[in-house]
């Protein structure tokens, strides 16, 4: 079975993200989304709460698991025996650490490789930074993430709406 690994931090998950992980479905078997244990990061939202928010995301993709991961996603990908790692590509910006990351997995294991899927323009600008920005400032989350998740961003920044 073709399956393809998508990493990140997903804190919170965005439109974007969502986007991305929908279309890799289609053109794998299997979409495992990698959540990143990282708690020097200092995420916004628990490891419980993004993968239970992708999992509200994604509940309508029957060919997506979301799991949770630590340490070097080289490791990761070869205790599992998988192989393709899934990223998205914003912008021109996004290639370089992308690249270099893509060439250390490589490097770290060589029997990855990685996929860039480049973003649909309506997503070009969204990030997880933004989304938490806008919330912030009690802005509208409605075209920024999956709207079954804006209640519960919009509580974690102190704003009901
Ligand atoms: O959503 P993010 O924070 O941009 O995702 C980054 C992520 C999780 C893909 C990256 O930090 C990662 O793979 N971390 C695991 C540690 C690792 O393998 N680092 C070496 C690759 S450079």
């Amino acid at each position: 079975m073709q399956v393809a690994v998508y990493p990140g931090s997903f804190d919170p998950c965005t439109n974007g993200h969502l986007d991305i992980i929908s279309r890799a479905s289609r053109l794998f078997e299997k979409v495992v989304v990698a959540v990143l244990i990282n708690d020097k990061k200092h995420p916004a939202f628990t490891l419980e709460e993004r993968v239970e928010m992708l999992k509200a995301a994604t509940c309508h993709l029957s060919n997506v698991e979301i799991i949770s991961f630590s340490g070097l996603l080289a490791d990761f990908m070869r205790q599992h025996g998988y192989s393709v790692i899934v990223k998205g590509l914003r912008a021109v910006s996004d290639f370089e650490y992308e690249f270099q990351m893509a060439l250390t997995n490589q490097a770290l294991n060589d029997k990855i490789e990685t996929v860039f899927i480049p973003s649909s323009s309506e997503f070009m600008f969204l990030s997880s930074s933004i989304v938490k920005e806008v919330a912030k400032y009690n802005g509208d989350l409605s075209a920024l993430v999956p709207k079954e998740l804006v209640p519960k961003i919009m509580n974690r920044f102190g704003k009901e709406k």
